[in-house]
């Protein structure tokens, strides 16, 4: 196992390079060639604009990416009595006044709501088995926050599996707004409530087969982090959208999430890493250092040095919309009759402030309160594991358990040892 691990390093440090010399990660890693194997039958492109077709990394999976366009409407999203910094010195103190106790800058930020709407570029990958079969399961993987739909793919430590790529299901991981592929609308509009509504509507489009002509019966919405609150919204805004909700790096307890703003450490994005970003506001940041994404998603020694590299290489950016609406459309989800997991980190910083049996076991807080009609329900605690628990070597145990308990739907508790 070790030895797999390192051996797969020095591509993931030849892939750094490339990434740091402007090329941007567009499309899935996958066999050296990136051909489709004989007698495998490709995806539809249907649904998708500048479609490619390509392998999962390892090859098990078949896939096609590209861009989605998603027409979506939201009452919800917040005014804010505030405009993007000219500067980072005036990044830096907004994160400083909004984590200082009894904050005034809270108070007199939010300014009401703001109804929004628009067509969105969404950029978007759906795999499936290469096998010629047809899953009857598709699973819509959301993303956190410094990651693009791609980074479980390329941060995995495993070069046949990843969390993304089920074996035995569909899944489809898409580029959140502002992220990677997909549109680049002002700063200030990318919010959770417009984010869940382009989520609800990539559900609808994946089940009444606009996407692949696919024709899934059962649809299973995973998170993580930031993307498992968009789930988590999901379950108690559109309670029939899915059968099962599998939420990472998730809790209901927001404690630790000025350590973790503190953690990343944020920066002008296009002053960051400007071979990447150049052309985005001052309202589009990203984590300063391979030290902040440590502090922020990572326990050692249980992640190989090599992926928080490549972490950093290819970290992907956060709005000020964002985090001033992290956990907005989180509530309970009382007519959510699907089943649900919990899946953490037990040294989780943002949701469990390092430690996620204290005072209680927070993945079945977060189920008790939120899920109170959910009969089929799950939780799991990764060992020795931060935020980030894909890219831990604990993150193997952590997918099998998610595929049992999609494979099963049954009820289950389970903390590992
Ligand atoms: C940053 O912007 C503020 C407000 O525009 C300005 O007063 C300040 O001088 C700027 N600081 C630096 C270091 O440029
Ligand atoms: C808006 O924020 C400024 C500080 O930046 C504050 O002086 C002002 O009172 C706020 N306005 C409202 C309506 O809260
Ligand atoms: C969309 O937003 C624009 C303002 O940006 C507004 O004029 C229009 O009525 C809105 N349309 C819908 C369908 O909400
Ligand atoms: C297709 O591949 C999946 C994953 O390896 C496996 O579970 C399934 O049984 C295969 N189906 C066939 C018909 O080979
Ligand atoms: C599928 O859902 C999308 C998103 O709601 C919608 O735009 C589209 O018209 C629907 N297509 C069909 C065939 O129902
Ligand atoms: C949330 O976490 C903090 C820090 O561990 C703890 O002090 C607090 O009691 C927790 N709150 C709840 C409701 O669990
Ligand atoms: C659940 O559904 C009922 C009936 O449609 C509705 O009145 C209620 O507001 C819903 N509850 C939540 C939390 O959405
Ligand atoms: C959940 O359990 C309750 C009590 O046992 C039962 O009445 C209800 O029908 C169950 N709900 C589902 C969705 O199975
Ligand atoms: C987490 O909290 C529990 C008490 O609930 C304590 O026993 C345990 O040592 C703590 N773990 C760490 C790693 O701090
Ligand atoms: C899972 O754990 C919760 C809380 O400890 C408990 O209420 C529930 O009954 C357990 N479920 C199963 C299937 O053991």
């Amino acid at each position: 196992m070790r030895c797999s691990i390192l051996a797969f390093a020095g591509g993931l440090a030849a892939q750094s390079l490339q990434l740091a010399a402007g090329q941007s990660a567009q499309f899935l890693s996958s066999n050296p060639g990136g051909a489709i194997p004989a007698m495998v039958q490709a995806p539809s492109t249907s649904g998708f604009m500048q479609s490619t077709i390509q392998p999962s990394r390892g090859g098990l999976s078949v896939c096609v990416s590209g861009i989605v366009p998603v027409q979506v409407s939201t009452a919800m999203n917040m005014a804010f009595n505030f405009s993007v910094p000219d500067n980072q010195t005036g990044v830096t103190q907004t994160f400083l006044s909004m984590i200082s106790s009894a904050s005034p800058f809270v108070q007199q930020l939010m300014a009401g709501t703001q109804s929004v709407n628009g067509t969105y570029n969404i950029g978007g990958t759906l795999c499936t088995p290469a096998n010629n079969t047809t899953p009857k399961t598709v699973e819509i993987l959301t993303h956190g926050i410094g990651f693009d739909r791609l980074a479980t793919q390329r941060l995995s430590h495993l070069p046949k599996f990843s969390f993304a790529v089920d074996l035995t299901i569909r899944s489809f991981f898409y580029d959140r707004l502002g992220v990677g592929q997909s549109s680049k609308p002002d700063a200030l509009t990318i919010q959770s409530p417009l984010e869940l509504e382009i989520l609800q509507s990539l559900i609808t489009k994946l089940k009444n087969g606009t996407l692949s002509n696919i024709t899934p019966t059962t649809i299973v919405g995973t998170g993580h982090s930031y993307g498992s609150s968009l789930v988590q919204g999901i379950t108690s805004k559109y309670p029939s959208s899915l059968n099962t909700a599998i939420l990472t790096g998730f809790s209901v307890n927001s404690t630790g999430s000025s350590a973790f703003v503190a953690a990343l450490n944020l920066a002008i994005a296009s002053q960051n890493q400007p071979l990447r970003f150049s052309g985005l506001s001052n309202g589009y940041l990203v984590s300063s250092t391979s030290i902040s994404n440590q502090l922020a998603f990572l326990h050692a020694q249980n992640f190989d040095p090599n992926v928080l590299s490549l972490a950093e290489a290819t970290k992907g950016s956060v709005t000020f919309g964002e985090l001033f609406t992290l956990s907005a459309v989180v509530a309970p989800a009382a007519n959510f009759t699907g089943s649900v997991a919990v899946v953490n980190g037990d040294s989780d910083l943002p949701f469990c402030t390092g430690n996620c049996s204290y005072p209680t076991n927070l993945a079945q807080a977060a189920i008790t309160m939120l899920y109170p009609k959910t009969n089929v329900t799950g939780t799991y605690v990764a060992p020795l594991t931060g935020h980030g628990i894909n890219f831990h070597y604990s993150a193997v145990a952590a997918y099998h358990y998610i595929q049992d308990f999609i494979a099963k739907g049954t009820s289950s508790n389970s903390t590992s040892t």
